[in-house]
């Protein structure tokens, strides 16, 4: 780490901004504020009016962009600007020093995504990737539940409405990167064979999936994910040798199904779930991360791996592309 890490683990709390308050920025910045270990010093976003807005109820500056940010001297910024602009942003963010969080997906290609790693190796700086469905205590619970087990199969279910205000990405990379890098972090491996299915019913882009892969350790996976159901499920069913574990992420209730028995019984077992609210957690971890000058939970490799899968799923993604997972298999 250079000597951005060294001052900040001598210095009182991490003087941070986020740069797009949107509605994730937002949610960043509410949580931030409220944070021993953080000074929330000013978000950043070209309507002002909703920057002012966001920045007089929680107390900090307000300004039109990530260069007036960096201005005010800060140690690490959030980028929860829409998806295009991660790149530009962070690799700016970097070039100050200063650390940085970039909302999931970390870019919008891998080549992107890769120069932004670059950036914040070669300058020292801590980058993380705001995959914050790792920070869900339902998902906590999912994996210490199958820690040490043999894994089977996984099977997430992520589906809802259309969102309010459409990006310019499809249901594929807006959500299944998410279940792409839960099941990278249940199986601990790579996934290494992937048959999409994809559909755009409604809309431009794709807003209906089934995906199916392959990971290097051999589990089996499957997202079903959409925008064309009327209610928001998010479930995680996973199957072991010895057990089958339901977690539902909305209500966080997490249950194992053992001791299968040759007369059809078996044992089930609700699980405890901590009480935590994910992003908190997430930007707990990052900050962390930031004063000691450790790698955080979710890295800016990892973030590029699972957008990896996620782009090999998209319509458009060649064959040569899953002919090279099956042959890294
Ligand atoms: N981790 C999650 O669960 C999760 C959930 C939702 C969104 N996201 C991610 O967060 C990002 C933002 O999504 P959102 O739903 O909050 O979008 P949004 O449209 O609600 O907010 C985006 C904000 O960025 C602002 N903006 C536009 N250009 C900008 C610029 N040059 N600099 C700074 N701000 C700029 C817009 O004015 C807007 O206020 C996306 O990358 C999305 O994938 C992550």
């Amino acid at each position: 780490m250079t000597g951005q890490a060294t001052r900040r683990m001598q210095a009182g709390p991490v003087r941070i901004g986020v740069t797009g308050i949107g509605i994730m920025g937002s949610n960043h910045a509410r949580v931030l504020s409220g944070l021993p270990d953080a000074e929330l010093v000013a978000v950043a976003d070209p309507d002002q009016e909703q920057a002012q807005r966001v920045a007089s109820f929680l107390g900090c500056k307000a300004v039109g962009d990530h260069h007036a940010l960096l201005d005010l001297g800060l140690d690490a910024v959030v980028v929860a600007a829409p998806t295009h602009l991660h790149h530009p942003i962070a690799l700016d963010v970097i070039a100050a020093g200063c650390s940085v969080l970039v909302e999931k997906p970390v870019a919008s290609t891998t080549e992107e995504g890769r120069e932004i790693i670059a950036a914040a190796r070669e300058k020292g700086v801590t980058l993380m990737v705001g995959h914050v469905e790792r920070f869900n205590p339902a998902v906590r619970a999912v994996k210490d539940a199958i820690r040490g087990e043999n894994l089977l199969s996984i099977a997430i279910t992520r589906v809802g409405p259309f969102p309010p205000r459409m990006s310019n990405v499809g249901v594929v990379i807006d959500l299944a990167v998410h279940d792409i890098d839960l099941i990278r972090w249940f199986t601990e491996s790579d996934i290494v064979e992937v048959q999409p299915q994809t559909s755009a019913a409604l809309a431009e882009r794709e807003d209906i999936a089934l995906l199916q892969f392959r990971t290097a350790s051999g589990v089996l996976a499957h997202i079903n994910t959409n925008w064309l159901t009327p209610f928001k499920a998010r479930t995680v069913h996973v199957a072991t040798s010895k057990k089958y574990v339901i977690g539902d992420l909305l209500t966080r209730q997490v249950t194992e199904h053992f001791d299968y028995r040759p007369d059809g019984s078996y044992s089930t077992r609700h699980l405890p779930v901590a009480y935590a609210e994910p992003l908190r957690a997430e930007l707990e971890n990052f900050l962390s991360a930031v004063r000691a000058g450790r790698p955080p939970e979710v890295t800016g490799e990892e973030g590029v791996a699972s957008l990896e899968i996620a782009m090999s799923c998209l319509p458009g993604a060649s064959a040569a592309q899953t002919a090279r997972r099956r042959a890294v298999g």
